[in-house]
């Protein structure tokens, strides 16, 4: 990310966003594990991943001009990244809001960021991201996952995996610090994973609708057409995807 950030790669811990808190790391610097014990999910889940054969770790963030309400210009900048880093590589990708990567159906890719701040501006927030590369076969009570390797037909070397990501984040954090959320924005939701395609999503009340996304607010909210043709925004937690 910047000059003299590092990848320290590790064998075992609990969680590379526990590891990536501590004052040691920097800005840019990358914690990867080959194996966590402790390894955390979204909405409470806990991720698993195949020894050796993936990608998880956490990037250290510093973006301290970044007012608290628009943290979700960060997700963006992430996520876009990554789809960047897999179109290098051929795979096109698409970002299920608000921050999981799929190919087609399938989850490719897990964020998990996590912020700390004592004003009104972003401290350090943690990108955790665990991406399934060369992993073939997955636990079947897993939903729906897919690996690049599944995806292209071929293996991939991790670490050049890893570097190209590096250099895409730096990049769109680069945006992101000339203040240009109009291009992540932009980006963000021409990449959403059923833009404009009527699907199931399900209520914290388990009432079910069907609706199509429009796009996605700087705040992070979802916009969604509903079939009678009102466009209700929903924030994370007050709607759920129902997967096919
Ligand atoms: C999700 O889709 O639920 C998010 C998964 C995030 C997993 C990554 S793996 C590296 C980092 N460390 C963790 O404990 N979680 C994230």
């Amino acid at each position: 990310m910047t000059a003299g950030s590092m990848i320290r790669r590790i064998t075992e811990t609990t969680s590379t966003n526990d590891d990536a808190r501590r004052p040691e790391y920097r800005h840019g610097d990358i914690v990867w594990a080959e194996r966590q014990t402790a390894g955390r999910g979204q909405r409470g889940h806990s991720w698993t991943s195949a020894e050796g054969e993936n990608l998880t770790f956490s990037l250290v963030l510093e973006p301290r001009f970044l007012p608290v309400g628009e943290q979700f210009l960060l997700s963006e900048a992430v996520a876009l990244a990554l789809t960047d880093t897999f179109a290098d590589f051929g795979i096109d990708t698409r970002i299920k809001w608000t921050n999981d990567i799929y190919v087609g159906d399938r989850k490719l890719v897990g964020i998990l960021i996590e912020h700390s701040y004592t004003g009104p501006t972003l401290g350090r927030s943690v990108a955790g991201i665990g991406i399934n590369v060369n992993q073939r076969v997955f636990d079947p009570a897993l939903p729906n996952p897919v690996s690049m390797a599944l995806a292209a037909g071929r293996t991939f070397d991790r670490e050049e995996v890893l570097e190209r990501f590096r250099t895409h984040c730096a990049a769109r954090y680069a945006l992101l610090e000339r203040g240009d959320a109009d291009t992540l924005q932009r980006d963000y939701r021409a990449r959403m994973y059923r833009l404009g395609t009527p699907h199931p999503y399900r209520l914290p009340d388990g009432s079910l609708f069907t609706a199509a996304i429009e796009g996605v607010r700087p705040s992070g909210e979802l916009l969604l057409r509903h079939a009678d043709g009102t466009l209700r925004a929903y924030l994370f937690r007050e709607v759920e995807f129902v997967i096919d």
